[in-house]
């Protein structure tokens, strides 16, 4: 499909349209996230990216409504914590993302983190199916237009697919040079899955933006690193998510729309390893 710009819509795969790239708001802190989303719906984003662990929920509402933007043409999602997984705790947990927010229906909702079995043992696939079966009733309810996952592998998605009554529709996996997660993004699309990549830019204090051969492909398209990274996840039919409190860079962080990378440098980009970022295993994570 041919993206023209941040807001170019893409179908999930139950029919509903989502802005082709988002804002996010991971490590905005409260007293700047009102400001910053209000920001950056004013420099034309229509797609903001929350979660209840972020602390700033209220601060996002905030944004969202001194922006005075029409809610529907808005894209808010958020996300479910690890500490509230289970059916009755999935159902209470959106309801309060939702009164914090100053919202009465999220766009979409992701499990943040799928429960592994490191923490859970054999118990790790039964409360991920908890969780779902609460985030497919709340979906029915019309509480929520779109369900997810995030840091789901193709393996957990397979697990969770054993159970599900509904597919979900995105699943949100940290996606940056040097932890590029080629081979799952294949995967997870095959399954008609929609991929958002967290950190595109390799997130705080990471050096995907100083590295070399990032800055001689900018150079050669008259771009920034942080476009070049922006349009590596977009030509993988991935959905960035940049975040930046600073105006200029959420400007920046749109214009990524008139030039296109090679194969030859897609692949370039893709074969970078150890360029810091969280790159988190989700098998492996303690929280
Ligand atoms: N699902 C998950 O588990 C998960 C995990 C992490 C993040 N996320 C989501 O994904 C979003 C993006 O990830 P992220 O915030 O970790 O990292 P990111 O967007 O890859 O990088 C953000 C960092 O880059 C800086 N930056 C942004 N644009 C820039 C530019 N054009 N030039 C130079 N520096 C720039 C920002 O600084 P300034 O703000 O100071 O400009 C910030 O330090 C999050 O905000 C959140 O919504 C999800």
């Amino acid at each position: 499909m041919e993206f023209k710009n941040i807001n170019t819509m893409r179908k999930l795969n139950n029919g509903v349209k989502i802005p082709c790239v988002g804002y996010g708001t991971f490590r905005t802190p409260e007293d700047v996230a009102e400001r910053a989303v209000a920001d950056a719906i004013e420099v034309g984003y229509r797609h903001i990216d929350t979660a209840a662990v972020y602390g700033n929920e209220e601060a996002v509402g905030r944004g969202i409504k001194d922006a005075g933007i029409n809610r529907k043409e808005l894209f808010i999602t958020s996300k479910l914590w690890n500490t509230e997984r289970g059916y009755a705790s999935t159902k209470k947990a959106l309801q309060d993302s939702l009164d914090r927010l100053g919202l009465d229906y999220l766009d979409l909702y992701l499990i943040h983190w799928p429960a592994n079995e490191k923490q859970f043992s054999a118990d790790a696939k039964r409360l991920n199916a908890e969780t779902w079966r609460a985030m497919e009733e709340m979906y029915h309810e019309g509480k929520i237009r779109a369900i997810g996952l995030s840091n789901f592998m193709p393996h957990h998605v397979a697990e969770l697919m054993e159970t599900a009554e509904i597919k979900p529709m995105v699943d949100q996996i940290e996606v940056h040079p040097g932890w590029p997660h080629t081979e799952e993004i294949k995967k997870l699309q095959a399954m008609d899955l929609l991929v958002e990549a967290w950190a595109p830019l390799g997130g705080q204090g990471s050096s995907v933006l100083e590295n070399e051969t990032l800055q001689q492909i900018a150079a050669r398209h008259h771009k920034s690193v942080a476009q070049v990274c922006l349009r590596w996840v977009l030509q993988q039919g991935v959905l960035p998510l940049p975040k930046s409190v600073h105006v200029s860079r959420m400007q920046q962080n749109t214009d990524f729309f008139d030039f296109e990378l090679t194969p030859d440098e897609m692949k370039q980009i893709s074969a970078l390893r150890d360029l810091g970022g969280q790159c988190a295993d989700p098998d492996e994570v303690d929280y």
